[in-house]
């Protein structure tokens, strides 16, 4: 809707800058109009009623201004560049790591000297753990931010960083850093001022002078670490007050009601898009607004704020797509990729993580019927918006795909959830998996679990008890699961180690900060004198990395992975294979997984049916060419094997 004041007010603003709206600020101006209306309706929305909104409004637009005016020159050509190429991040060529740097090398100076590594792998991304200060012993892996600009000391500088960001510049490679967007630590400046009693500063927070408003809320919240962290509000003696601490005792929830906090937050945001980052991931939005006698999750106006946060990128910084970690339920994912008139307007991205958990469950039982009953919901992703797909990552596996998939596969959702547990706890005998139990809650059973890609796919215990065909079959088991995140749709994010087969890192154990926190056990500190034996064939390094970057290889050549909603799903007539069919632009890739442990048949029919375009058949992971038989004939799939075949 045309809206003629804020028209004037944004031309009165530009004026002032004395940009050059007819030439090199055109384009920002454009942006800048066209997007002002819809960003004014929704901070109405969540802040008509707030004392200060239009004060607070106006500042939002200098800060949009701002942000514009520091944003680099090389940064406002990327974005036109990114902006030509159309949905930049929608291609096969991006794959990414995510990784600790301090865990992975030391310091960001010495991750400089490394990018060969992920060159060489075929990694184009890095999502880098956060690197903001957060205090020792209680930084939650550094998701308890104490300062948002000043780099922890344990990686280094500020400078570094930037310099980092240029040297992977000059070879094409992305950045991705997280945004900490639902609390702060106890230790940041506003924490402090708050626990002084700073009244100004308390308002940034929840804070409550008695039990009565937090034992509402906590009649309808979760738990999120029920055994580590229980309850949602921690007393703070010395201001006497409640803090609502969703996550870790010593991590305090901001309060979005509070639009300062929303312009702090914003600020810090294009800070972060100014160094270069080319994905935000925003970490914990479910949780970003609270509303008493609710779950404080995936909140209407917890979607509005994103909303907000993505048209304000698309002002100031729009070469920055935005990463939404939301670990829901199926149908609330769906949801951060924006509703009705904001469809594809509000995340880019999201995690797949419903189909990670569907992998993890087709492997322990061998059945993927679980995960084809999820997959009308995952399709309805909206087009221009994309996943990142994975197989593990620094959390745990979270089963949180829908019981409803669970019953129409035949099982029963409470004894199914309750195998896989022990399954990759390793509490089931025959498992070959050796992981643990996350986050068990005591009231419902409900858990989660911990362990490395490796180590949860059986290497740990093959390696221990010697057993070479043991080992075989779990390295089986990576390249499958690996495999199928990377040709589903979406940018595919290996988590460090697992290019390797890393198995669980129990060094934790003796670190009193961490060992509380059993998600330290699949993030592995790296030796690099293992790490060199991917140079020496046979060995387990060797082997998986170089399959790892065999099939970031095969990716990168076929334009028909890219993420364009190209993906339909095959009924296999086998219920241990998954499979699905990508297309376009005249080529298609049939990709087939056997999630058993024994050899699958596959009727021809199962291909046929979705119209392949030649009989003849190759597969691009083998070399092998196939032809398409007959229906009653099969294609044979061994034990945890799979197939990647374009017609030829
Ligand atoms: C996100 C992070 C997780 C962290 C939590 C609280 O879910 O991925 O590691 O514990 O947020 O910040």
């Amino acid at each position: 809707m045309y809206h003629a004041s804020l028209h004037r007010q944004v031309n009165a603003l530009v004026q002032q800058a004395n940009l050059d709206i007819a030439g090199a600020d055109n384009l920002f101006y454009t942006r800048f109009i066209a997007n002002a209306p819809v960003i004014h309706a929704l901070f109405q929305e969540l802040y008509s009623q707030h004392p200060q909104a239009k004060a607070a409004f106006d500042q939002l637009l200098h800060l949009l201004l701002r942000a514009y005016l520091e944003r680099p020159p090389i940064l406002r050509q990327t974005d036109e560049a990114k902006a030509k190429s159309d949905f930049w991040f929608l291609s096969n060529d991006i794959t990414g790591m995510s990784l600790y740097v301090d865990r992975f090398c030391g310091k960001l100076e010495t991750l400089s000297g490394k990018l060969d590594y992920f060159q060489n792998l075929g990694v184009n991304l890095l999502h880098l753990m956060p690197l903001f200060e957060s205090p020792a012993g209680e930084s939650d892996g550094g998701y308890a931010v104490s300062d948002f600009r000043k780099v922890d000391g344990r990686f280094g500088k500020l400078a570094d960083l930037r310099a980092l960001r240029q040297k992977m510049g000059e070879t094409g490679m992305y950045l991705m850093i997280d945004i900490v967007l639902n609390h702060t630590s106890n230790r940041h400046a506003w924490a402090e001022k708050a626990r002084k009693g700073d009244k100004y500063y308390q308002d940034y927070y929840y804070f409550f002078e008695d039990r009565e408003v937090p034992d509402q809320f906590d009649r309808a919240m979760p738990d999120i670490f029920p055994e580590s962290a229980p309850g949602n509000f921690t007393y703070v003696p010395e201001c006497q007050r409640w803090a609502m601490t969703v996550f870790h005792q010593y991590q305090w929830d901001l309060n979005y009601t509070n639009p300062r906090v929303l312009a702090e937050m914003l600020d810090t945001i294009f800070f972060y898009a100014n160094i270069g980052v080319d994905i935000l991931r925003i970490d914990a939005p479910a949780f970003i607004w609270k509303q008493a006698g609710t779950t404080c999750q995936n909140l209407p106006q917890a979607h509005r704020i994103l909303r907000l946060i993505k048209q304000c990128v698309a002002v100031s910084a729009p070469g920055m797509a935005l990463l939404g970690e939301a670990i829901v339920a199926p149908e609330e994912i769906m949801k951060y990729f924006g509703t009705g008139p904001y469809e594809a307007r509000e995340c880019d991205f999201a995690y797949n993580a419903t189909q990670m958990a569907l992998q993890w469950d087709a492997l322990a039982t061998g059945d993927t019927r679980v995960m084809l009953h999820e997959q009308p919901g995952i399709a309805r992703k909206p087009f221009g918006t994309s996943w990142i797909t994975y197989t593990r990552c620094h959390d745990d596996i979270g089963l949180g795909y829908s019981d409803s998939a669970i019953r129409q596969a035949g099982f029963n959702p409470y004894a199914h959830r309750k195998f896989l547990k022990d399954y990759y706890s390793g509490q089931e005998q025959n498992s070959p998996a050796r992981g643990a139990l996350f986050s068990v809650n005591p009231k419902t059973q409900d858990a989660r679990i911990s362990g490395s890609l490796a180590a949860l796919c059986g290497l740990e215990k093959a390696l221990e008890a010697k057993d070479d065909a043991a080992v075989d079959l779990a390295i089986r088991k990576i390249l499958l699961m690996q495999a199928h995140s990377f040709f589903l749709g979406g940018i595919p994010m290996l988590f460090y180690g697992d290019e390797l087969g890393y198995t669980n890192d129990y060094s934790y154990l003796d670190d009193p900060g961490k060992s509380y926190d059993n998600r330290w056990m699949h993030r592995p500190v790296f030796d690099w004198r293992k790490n060199r034996k991917s140079g020496t064939p046979g060995t387990v390094e060797a082997r998986v990395f170089s399959a790892t970057r065999r099939l970031i290889q095969i990716r990168r050549q076929l334009p028909v992975v890219a993420d364009q909603n190209n993906t339909a799903w095959l009924y296999p007539h086998n219920i241990h294979v998954a499979g699905f069919l990508r297309s376009g632009d005249g080529r298609q890739l049939f990709c087939l997984f056997n999630y058993s442990g024994t050899a699958a048949y596959l009727t021809w029919y199962a291909i046929r049916a979705l119209g392949p375009s030649s009989d003849r058949l190759f597969d691009h992971w083998s070399g092998l060419y196939h032809t398409l038989g007959a229906d009653h004939e099969f294609l044979i799939l061994a034990p945890y094997a799979f197939c990647l075949l374009e017609p030829q």
